[in-house]
């Protein structure tokens, strides 16, 4: 069993990746830490709660980082609305963020780790990377990074860039230097995984409490997508980066050397992956280049299975 972290801006495809992240045997999820990213933490924090809430499952959530280290705070409202997760009508809430800081948690977790812990981020990497800087003996503690971020294609917020790398590039950096094993999961492969209304109808029918949530979210989200970047399916990015911990097999990866664009201005944020290695630099990242789709799909339903029954009232 996997032991993660998952770090999130909750968010319509990062509250699946907590439905993935918190009912598959492969994975033990110690906790859900917040950033802000696709809404203020304020938002996002509560979201990660009513998600967890809705589950039923009793995850501690940690909040941090309210803004991004270096540059202004970019939110994502076009696609996630006002609160970060329109669409549902939650419950009144009885699940609350812990008062500890996610980024002293990151850190007192880690190193009291044997090292086996696996960081998941899906948002803005500025959690992380806080606790790089407070505390850089965690860098030998953390396994692996698995992120859903970048694009060795094109962006979703300039030409260039990925929002989660966007939105804190600094971070980005300071964790893509950290000297640990890193997975990027980018836009490459995310664009690959569209839900479209027969995958919505198809978790639909499961009928338990998740997918019922699963079907809420989707609705809007799909909406978003459609019409700001005139998708059919939304690209369901974040729970790529936990459906590939759930099986290894999904996603094909290759080594290369990526560095995070800090200097340009039309650029910034980009990540630069040098997909033929023609430059001769050391390999810094395995990037994702391909993914199983139905494999994909049948892991999300699976997943939704495991749920509790929707009790109809
Ligand atoms: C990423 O940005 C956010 O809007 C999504 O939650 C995802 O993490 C995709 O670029
Ligand atoms: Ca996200």
């Amino acid at each position: 069993m996997e032991r993660i972290i998952l770090d999130c801006d909750p968010g319509h495809d990062d509250a699946v990746a907590i439905m993935l992240a918190a009912n598959s045997p492969q994975l033990e999820l110690l906790a859900v830490t917040t950033v802000a990213g696709n809404q203020t933490l304020e938002n996002t924090r509560r979201n990660a709660c009513n998600v967890l809430q809705w589950l039923g499952r009793d995850v501690p959530v940690y909040a941090g980082c309210d803004r991004p280290l270096v540059r202004a705070q970019q939110i994502a409202a076009d696609i996630h609305g006002k609160t970060g997760l329109d669409g549902p009508v939650f419950p009144p809430r009885t699940k609350f963020p812990e008062a500890e800081h996610a980024v002293p948690f990151i850190i007192r977790t880690l190193m009291a780790s044997d090292g086996d812990i696996t960081m998941v981020t899906t948002g803005p990497m500025t959690n992380l990377a806080m606790a790089l800087r407070l505390e850089p003996r965690i860098a030998e503690k953390i396994r692996r990074i698995v992120l859903m971020g970048g694009s060795y294609q094109n962006g979703n917020v300039t030409p260039a860039a990925e929002f989660n790398i966007y939105a804190d590039a600094e971070a980005a950096h300071i964790c893509f230097t950290a000297g640990r094993p890193i997975t990027m999961v980018g836009l490459d492969v995310t664009r690959k995984v569209l839900c479209y209304s027969a995958v919505v109808d198809r978790m639909e029918r499961i009928g338990t409490r998740a997918s019922r949530l699963f079907v809420e979210l989707m609705r809007f989200f799909c909406q978003t997508q459609k019409e700001v970047y005139g998708m059919e399916g939304g690209p369901l990015h974040d729970p790529l980066t936990i459906a590939s911990l759930i099986d290894p097999t999904l996603l094909t990866t290759k080594p290369m050397n990526v560095r995070v664009e800090l200097r340009s201005s039309d650029s910034y944020g980009r990540t630069n992956c040098d997909y033929y290695g023609y430059l001769g630099l050391p390999v810094t990242a395995d990037v994702a280049v391909d993914v199983n789709v139905p494999r994909f799909w049948d892991i999300v339903e699976e997943c939704l299975r495991r749920y509790e029954p929707e009790v109809t009232p």
